[in-house]
């Protein structure tokens, strides 16, 4: 059977791709259960060229017999209104370390002054693939929404509680992970990709 392996660290996301995934005649594993850690500077412009950077580290990691198929992804929030930030930086902004709570109440406050239509974003979601034969997948795919006017919901993780959805009048935290994992950038993401790698397996 096909294997892939999914660069990531974080097991709810290793799950997420399993489940849209499931039809696949594949077996999915992470980094960690391939024996692989290699360091990685995400430290291109764009979610795809990062996604591809991940792929590509691990691909290498796992050298040219590897018979696998490395699938990486990279998302974030940009805001229309601060021109696309926080962007590829959306870990990373004001510190790793630093908690959303203070994260989105400061976007919440550099937002202050911007009027309601102009306070749309978007999550976005880049996944990448490299093929055994070096052939390289990608997929970008997003959620529109809008930035609100103070954190709703318990749901999500991240910025879910500042992205607003008008059409559905919550925050992406206040969704259940089905209903979120049904439009967001990342399912449809993984699911476009899904798709890509089912007409290649077949
Ligand atoms: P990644 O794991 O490198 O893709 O980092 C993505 C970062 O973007 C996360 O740490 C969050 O800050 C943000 N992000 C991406 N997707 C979501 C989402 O669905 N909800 C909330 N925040 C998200």
């Amino acid at each position: 059977m096909q294997k892939i392996i999914f660069a990531t660290g974080n097991e709810n996301k290793l799950r997420e791709v399993r489940e849209i995934m499931r039809d696949l005649p594949c077996e999915i594993c992470s980094m960690r259960e391939a024996g692989l850690d290699p360091e990685i500077r995400e430290d291109g412009d764009t979610f795809t060229e990062n996604a591809l950077i991940k792929a590509r580290a691990v691909a290498a990691a796992a050298g040219p017999a590897r018979g696998a198929i490395v699938m990486a992804d990279d998302s974030g929030l940009e805001i229309d209104a601060l021109n696309g930030e926080p962007g590829v930086h959306s870990a990373r902004y004001m510190g790793e370390d630093t908690s959303y709570e203070i994260k989105n109440a400061a976007l919440l406050k550099r937002m202050d002054q911007v009027p309601a239509e102009q306070r749309t974003a978007r999550f976005v979601c880049a996944v990448a693939a490299v093929l055994p034969d070096g052939r390289e997948l990608t997929v970008r795919e997003t959620i529109e929404g809008r930035i609100g006017y103070e954190p709703r919901g318990g749901n999500g993780f991240g910025y879910d509680p500042i992205f607003y959805l008008p059409d559905l009048s919550v925050s992406t935290a206040e969704l259940d992970p089905e209903d979120k994992n049904a439009i967001s950038h990342r399912g449809k993401a993984m699911r476009a990709m899904a798709q890509k790698l089912a007409g290649v397996l077949s």
